[in-house]
């Protein structure tokens, strides 16, 4: 991460906005912010429909709050992603939020495909449920409140594809613990928002395009509801490298 690029010409805007708002929300002792696009939903989507969850949810985020969703620029390269997977798909996912990528995938993906997704924060799992469920999109996917860190050595199988948006510093060390369990397989699909260069994991993008287990394509795009430049990595897992034989 660099924060001093939060304060570059093309950023300032964004960067003054959302501290204002969070500053403006303190001073008001304002619910959390996934408690109010919980609540936003409830009183203005179309109940089981994702579309109208998610427009609703892009609603808030450009009229009320600046939201940290993978939002309307970014997320058609991720359901493209989704796209591509079986019918039975199994995706795991890393930061739910308030759950707007949970049904992005979930919709883009179809009945028989299920979403794993981790969440830190009991507020973000609370909202996540919620937003979830006014999409009609419950049995499709399973929250886990926990540390990705901790939650990943829990988990069993194989997934399709896995989507990386967390904290940024701990992309790589999560990828690795993935891999170590064996969730991925020859295939399996590794996307991961924030690449660009604001956020910049750079351990995480020498990682995947050293290692020699990773074909990576990068994407241009925007941070959500902005102008501001950001980009998502799109990496395909070939497996461990073969040792040669002696
Ligand atoms: C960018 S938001 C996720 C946005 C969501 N994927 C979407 O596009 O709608 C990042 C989320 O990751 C969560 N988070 C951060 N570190 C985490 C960790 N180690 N384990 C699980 N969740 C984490 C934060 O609480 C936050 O809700």
């Amino acid at each position: 991460m660099r924060p001093w690029r939060f304060l570059a010409p093309n950023a300032l805007g964004f960067t003054l906005r959302t501290a204002r708002q969070a500053l403006v929300d303190k001073l008001r002792g304002a619910p959390s912010r996934p408690a109010q696009v919980a609540d936003y939903v409830a009183r203005h989507a179309r109940q089981g429909d994702p579309a109208d969850v998610l427009a609703t949810i892009d609603r808030f985020a450009r009229e009320e709050r600046w939201l940290m969703n993978i939002g309307p620029d970014k997320g058609p390269l991720v359901q493209e992603m989704a796209q591509r997977l079986p019918a039975q798909a199994r995706i795991l996912e890393l930061g739910a939020y308030c759950g707007y990528s949970s049904i992005m995938l979930a919709a883009a993906c179809g009945p028989q495909a299920h979403i794993t997704s981790i969440e830190v924060d009991a507020d973000a799992v609370d909202s996540s449920r919620h937003n979830v469920e006014a999409a009609g999109l419950s049995q499709q996917v399973a929250f886990v409140h926990g540390s990705s860190t901790q939650v990943i050595p829990t988990l069993e199988g194989r997934f399709d594809l896995v989507f990386l948006d967390h904290w940024k510093d701990l992309y790589k060390r999560d990828l690795q613990l993935i891999e170590e369990r064996g969730l991925i397989g020859p295939g399996s699909i590794v996307v991961a928002d924030n690449v660009g260069d604001i956020f910049n994991p750079d351990d995480f993008l020498d990682y995947v395009r050293h290692c020699g287990r990773y074909t990576c394509e990068q994407r241009a795009a925007t941070i959500e509801y902005t102008d501001v430049p950001d980009a998502v990595e799109i990496c395909v897992y070939r497996g461990a490298p073969q040792a040669p034989a002696a």
